[in-house]
C-alpha cells in the first residue's frame, strides 16, 4: 500500500495511485432509470432515463444544481427509493426485483449511506449511533477499525454525547463514521462535507479516499464543492434529472471551469451559496 498515513493530506493528483481499477465490475449502476415524485399538479420528474455505472474501488462525485436529482439518484441506487421505471443495481443484483426483506438485508450488509440531514438517533449516544447498524445486523464491531474512524473524524471526546449536544459538523462526522463502520461494499454520501469547515472536510474526504484505496470500497458522493469533488476519481454532472457530462481525474479548477460552462450554456446555477 502506498497510501500516506496522514488523513489530513490533500487529494492525490491525476495519474497517481488514484487510477482505480478501470475495468473493475460495477458496484452500483442505474439503467435507464426514471424517478417521478408525486402525481397530477405535484408531479416532478426527478430523474429521466439515467444510465450510469460506478466501478468497484471507484471514488465518484456527483454534482449538479439544487433540484437536479442528485439525492434522488443516490437514494434509488441505495434502494431507499423505488424506481418508477428502469433499474438500479448493486453489483449484479437488480434492486427492483427484490422483496422488501431481501432489499433490507442487502442494504444492511453491503450499503452505507450518509444522509444529507444526518438521520442520527437523538436518544442514542455518538458511540451507540455509530455501532447501531452493526448491532442491528448482529455483527461484532471491529474495535480497531472503529477507533481509527473515530480518531480520524476527531470524535474521541464526544463518544458519550447525544446528537443534540453536537455541532452540525460533528453530527455530519458521526453520520460518516456510522456509514463506514461496517466496511460496506459501497458507501453513498449525500453532501458529507456540506456542514464542515475546510480542515474537517479534508479529513473526512481523506478518510473516504482511504476506504477506497485500502479497503477497495466504492464511494459515491454528492457535493457542491469543487475541492471536495477533486478528491474523486470521476465527477458525474447532473442537470434537470439527466447526466450531462463527466470529468476524469478532476482538479478543483477543472471542476470549477465545467460548472461555469454549464452556467453559461444551460442558464443554470451550480452555486448553492456565495461563489
Ligand atoms: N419526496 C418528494 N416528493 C416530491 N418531489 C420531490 C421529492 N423529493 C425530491 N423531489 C423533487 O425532485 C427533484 C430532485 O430532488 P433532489 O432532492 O434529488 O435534488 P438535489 O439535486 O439533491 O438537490 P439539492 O442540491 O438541493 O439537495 C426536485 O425538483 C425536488 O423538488
Ligand atoms: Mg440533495
Amino acid at each position: 500500500m502506498t497510501e500516506p498515513q496522514s488523513l489530513a493530506g490533500g487529494p492525490s493528483r491525476p495519474g497517481g495511485p488514484r487510477a482505480a481499477a478501470n475495468h473493475a465490475p460495477a458496484a452500483a449502476s442505474a439503467v435507464d432509470l426514471t424517478k417521478v415524485h408525486g402525481s397530477g399538479d405535484a408531479r416532478v420528474v426527478a430523474l429521466e432515463r439515467v444510465s450510469v455505472s460506478f466501478r468497484e474501488g471507484e471514488f465518484a462525485a456527483i454534482m449538479g444544481p439544487s433540484g437536479s436529482g442528485k439525492s434522488t439518484l443516490l437514494q434509488c441506487l441505495a434502494g431507499l427509493e423505488s424506481c418508477t421505471s428502469g433499474a438500479a443495481r448493486i453489483g449484479d443484483t437488480d434492486l427492483t426485483r427484490l422483496s422488501d426483506g431481501q432489499l433490507t438485508r442487502l442494504r444492511r450488509d453491503h450499503v452505507g449511506f450518509v444522509f444529507q440531514a444526518f438521520h442520527l438517533i437523538p436518544t442514542l449516544t455518538v458511540s451507540e449511533n455509530i455501532a447501531l447498524p452493526l448491532t442491528l445486523a448482529g455483527r461484532t464491531p471491529d474495535r480497531q477499525w472503529l477507533d481509527t474512524l473515530v480518531e480520524a473524524a476527531g470524535l474521541g471526546a464526544r463518544l458519550g454525547h447525544r446528537p443534540a449536544q453536537l455541532s452540525g459538523g460533528q453530527q455530519q462526522r458521526v453520520a460518516c463514521v456510522r456509514a463506514l463502520a461496517g466496511r460496506p461494499r459501497i458507501v453513498f454520501a449525500d453532501e458529507p462535507t456540506g456542514n464542515l469547515d475546510s480542515r474537517s472536510a479534508a479529513e473526512i474526504l481523506a478518510l473516504l479516499r482511504r476506504c477506497v484505496r485500502e479497503l477497495g470500497q466504492t464511494v459515491v458522493m454528492v457535493t457542491h464543492d469543487p475541492v471536495a469533488a477533486s478528491y474523486a476519481d470521476r465527477v458525474v454532472f447532473l442537470a434537470d434529472g439527466r447526466i450531462v457530462d463527466e470529468l476524469l481525474g478532476p482538479t478543483p479548477d477543472q471542476v470549477l471551469g465545467r460548472m461555469r460552462t454549464f452556467d453559461a450554456n444551460l442558464g443554470i446555477s451550480y452555486w448553492s451559496g456565495p461563489a
